[in-house]
């Protein structure tokens, strides 16, 4: 009698302790600006991680997407506690792997860090991959694409030692890491872009991956030409752009393909001087080449610069960048992209 009645008080309060735990006022995590981060997808979530400027670098969290989004009240998630990457900037990541499930984060010239980390989403576990083959290659800002094969191409400037930003003579290298099989391998240098990092890049759906920019930006009309590199026969092509329209000479843009497949849309970027919102948003049609400025509709935000994008249901999804006030503007924007004839600026999806 006493014992069951004793052994009904313990259940009865551990009941107790885990409803309460439940009940508690949520921890709200309010993350710091960045810039240079990685934003990557997966299962409906938006994992950030890294970045600089404003001392959030070691920070990593998430957004539940699958979630109605209110860009003026996010409910981010913290894993920070978790995360074992070093502060660092100007890395890449993708989703790849075996079961394409797992985050692969690759860069930077930081000798702290590891080339490749995997974050295991289901698991919560960040990890160090052991990679065969032969790799030293450090690269940063730098814009990583996965194809259908499971494998990472990773274009860019080689810098044996140290950090020179503007020097466009540098050796230029397709690393490739395939995901799945975990080794190096390289593609083909042959017609390929010279010398640059902060490009834009993406993935067409013939698995061709699509690089725009970053030129000298006293180059004059850069955009007008376009590089394309194809993962089935390792091997590049140059496409002069049509039409009228060519955007502004930039750098520090994003690039997404859009939900037709076809229309690759450009957003941002650093000018000579700060664009103005009327030369921000720009469309690449891959069928013909053809530059166009989208109509676009809703409150129109400032263009950033150093942030990503990511492509969520009919949103283009930008997050954090330079160089906005958190009193006016969201760390993130939304861009319904729906419809083709014209864009629109969000807050809610
Ligand atoms: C991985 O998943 C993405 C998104 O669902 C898909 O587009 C891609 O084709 C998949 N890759 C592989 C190798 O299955
Ligand atoms: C923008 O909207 C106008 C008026 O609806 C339309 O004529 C035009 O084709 C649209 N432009 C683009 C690029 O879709």
């Amino acid at each position: 009698m006493t014992k069951s009645f004793l052994t009904y008080f313990l259940l009865w309060n551990i009941i107790q302790l885990i409803i309460k735990g439940s009940c508690q006022p949520y921890y709200q995590f309010y993350p710091l600006k960045r810039h240079d981060h990685t934003a990557t997808i997966i299962d409906n979530k938006l994992y950030i991680l890294g970045g600089s400027g404003y001392s959030g670098d070691h920070e990593f969290f998430y957004l539940d997407v699958s979630n109605k989004i209110d860009t003026q009240h996010l409910s981010w998630i913290d894993l920070s506690n978790i995360n074992i990457v070093p502060s660092h900037y100007g890395a890449t990541s993708v989703v790849g792997g075996a079961n394409n499930n797992t985050l692969f984060l690759y860069g930077v010239y930081n000798s702290a860090m590891t080339l490749v980390y995997t974050f295991d989403p289901i698991f919560k576990t960040w990890d160090i991959p052991t990679i065969t083959g032969d790799n030293t290659i450090r690269k940063q800002f730098l814009t990583g694409i996965i194809a259908r094969n499971g494998k990472m191409y990773l274009f860019g400037k080689t810098l044996p030692t140290g950090l020179i930003i503007n020097d466009y003579t540098i050796d230029m290298d397709m690393l490739i890491l395939d995901t799945i099989n975990l080794n190096w391998g390289k593609g083909s240098l042959y017609n390929a872009p010279t010398g640059r990092g902060d490009y834009g890049a993406t993935l067409l759906p013939n698995q061709i991956i699509l690089y725009i920019g970053r030129f000298d930006i006293k180059e004059e009309s850069a955009f007008r030409r376009v590089y394309l590199y194809d993962t089935f026969d390792d091997s590049w092509s140059k496409k002069i752009t049509s039409g009228n329209i060519v955007p502004s000479n930039r750098d520090y843009f994003s690039l997404v393909l859009g939900l037709d497949g076809r229309s690759v849309i450009m957003f941002g970027g650093r000018g000579e001087t700060d664009l103005p919102s009327s030369d921000a948003l720009y469309v690449l049609d891959t069928i013909n080449f053809n530059w166009y400025i989208p109509n676009v509709t809703g409150n129109i935000p400032r263009p950033r610069f150093w942030h990503k994008a990511n492509i969520m249901d009919n949103y283009m999804l930008v997050s954090f960048g330079c160089c906005y006030k958190k009193s006016h503007e969201s760390d993130i924007l939304l861009l319904d992209i729906s419809n083709n004839r014209g864009f629109k600026w969000v807050t809610q999806n």
